[in-house]
């Protein structure tokens, strides 16, 4: 499918680019940038939340599935930018967020009003909280509500209530929303944490804790989930070659299998590659060699809104170390996934004070803290840790910046993986770590490239009778710290660089 040609490109719609100087992305700043991505090689967009919603999550508390917020544009603008992005040959997949509703969401303002009320049963209540669930921000999961004297379920902040997926109809609504946006033309759907759909309510049992951490056990991956996303599947195969991603939140590849295949989804974010805290080359290898023993594509990506940026985290702002990375992604075999920024490249944010973290994560272990009794210098020191800001300043966009090395260094790979099949489909022959060096070689017919990476401090040799086919040196016998190369045996005229 076509999803495994593509480079894609995740635009944070509150940060990629302003257009009418609010400060604040919209449609129509990125409608103006589709002109750069497709120069950059892009050729599939995933668009976070861009739907009405209070914002409290940036857009991830949805109050109108059917419909663009105003901060972004309009309905109008968003067929313009569909048209637009097809036009330059670039496909279009949104982020829905279905697991929870904004708190403004009619449906919930509804189901609130009283226990009789048609909507009551969208959400959870319970007459007590039933358990210590945790909320994956920060606090209890269970939030009172004064006007029916109950207590509803949130897996994230208050203001984010959970829908009630043992409600037959709540699925139904959830599948109009989707075919609403699937009629419109849009090329797949990002599922946000679409494995927290179902909870372990019949005992309701508590969450056990590890080193005072609380393991989200039982309101996760429960059972019913993967019946769910096998007839989401099967509804959208209504459409022709939608792609259908799904976030699930864990970090071990084990807890990712189940909901990858051929009747479930097409792939889902490889955190147990892209999340990692620091740069460890043999954990990531280690990483692409499971899966490739149970055969899933990977997607390839080390950032995105909810973590720092990796060219800070991992490479420690070193651009020679984030060229290499960026090699990697656009020659493993996997879907690539940049992040907006980081071809230019973009440094994270730092705040220096809680008025800069706007983040409702950062701003609830604050507020958490210091009801706990923390001084604000320690409760910042806290929300500096679980904030998502570094990675969601606005975008600067100078011209400039396209004239240096590191932004047509990206640009030169990704030309190179459109280019040529063999980058996108092509087999591993073999994949190896020595020491710090990193190679595979991957062939597709009788053609076959031979990648070599060098994240150690020392130069290594390199095999004799093969030629440089692209690179961050150049041609030589032996490979140089921080560089990369890829190899043919002799010259392959049917290489297009
Ligand atoms: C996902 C999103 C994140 C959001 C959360 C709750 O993890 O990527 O930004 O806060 O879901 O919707
Ligand atoms: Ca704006």
């Amino acid at each position: 499918m076509w999803y495994q040609r593509t480079v894609f490109y995740e635009i944070y719609v509150p940060s990629f680019c302003d257009s009418n100087g609010d400060g604040i992305g919209d449609l129509q700043g990125i409608i103006s940038k589709i002109p750069y991505l497709s120069e950059l090689g892009i050729k599939g967009i995933w668009l976070t939340p861009f739907y009405p919603s209070p914002r409290v999550d940036n857009g991830y508390d949805i109050s109108n599935y059917y419909d663009v917020d105003k901060t972004f544009g309009t309905m109008e603008d968003f067929k313009h930018l569909l048209e637009r992005a097809h036009e330059y040959g670039i496909r279009v997949i949104i982020d829905v967020v279905i697991n929870h509703t904004s708190n403004q969401h009619p449906w919930f303002l509804e189901s609130k009003k009283s226990k009789e009320n048609p909507y009551r049963n969208y959400y959870i209540w319970e007459e007590k909280p039933k358990n210590n669930w945790e909320s994956f921000f920060a606090g209890s999961a269970w939030e009172y509500e004064k006007e029916t004297n109950e207590y509803y379920y949130h897996a994230f902040s208050k203001e984010q209530v959970c829908l009630n997926y043992s409600n037959p109809r709540v699925k139904e609504e959830i599948f109009q929303v989707l075919k609403f946006w699937l009629d419109l033309g849009v090329d797949g759907f990002r599922f946000d944490v679409i494995n927290f759909l179902k909870m372990q309510r019949d005992k309701w049992p508590d969450n056990p804790y590890e080193n005072g951490k609380q393991l989200h056990k039982y309101d996760k991956n429960q059972p019913g989930i993967l019946k769910f996303i096998e007839e989401l599947k099967s509804f959208v195969s209504n459409w022709n070659d939608k792609f259908l991603l799904g976030e699930i939140g864990e970090d071990y590849l084990e807890d990712m299998l189940p909901y990858v295949g051929k009747e479930k989804l097409d792939a889902c974010f490889n955190f147990n590659i892209g999340s990692i805290e620091n740069f460890d080359l043999k954990k990531i290898y280690e990483e692409l060699v499971k899966c490739e023993k149970h055969q899933i594509v990977p997607t390839l990506f080390f950032s995105t809104h909810d973590m720092k940026r990796h060219f800070s985290r991992l490479c420690k702002e070193q651009v020679n170390h984030a060229k290499l990375l960026a090699f990697m992604m656009l020659t493993l075999k996997g879907v690539p996934f940049l992040y907006q920024g980081e071809e230019i490249p973009t440094k994270d944010f730092r705040p220096k004070s809680i008025e800069e973290i706007q983040d409702i994560q950062g701003r609830l272990w604050y507020n958490n803290a210091i009801k706990q009794g923390f001084n604000k210098e320690e409760a910042f020191a806290l929300a500096y840790q679980n904030t998502r800001d570094f990675s969601r300043s606005l975008l600067e966009w100078k011209d400039e910046d396209l004239n240096e090395d590191f932004y047509q260094f990206y640009q030169t790979m990704i030309a190179f993986r459109n280019e040529n099949e063999i980058l996108q489909t092509g087999n591993y022959d073999f994949i190896a770590l020595e020491d710090f060096v990193l190679s595979y070689r991957r062939t597709s017919g009788n053609q076959s490239i031979t990648f070599y990476l060098n994240f150690g401090e020392t130069e290594v040799l390199l095999p004799k009778g093969y030629q440089k086919v692209l690179g961050t040196q150049e041609e030589s016998e032996v490979l140089k710290p921080m560089n990369a190369v890829a190899l043919c045996l002799g010259k392959d005229e049917s290489l297009k660089l």
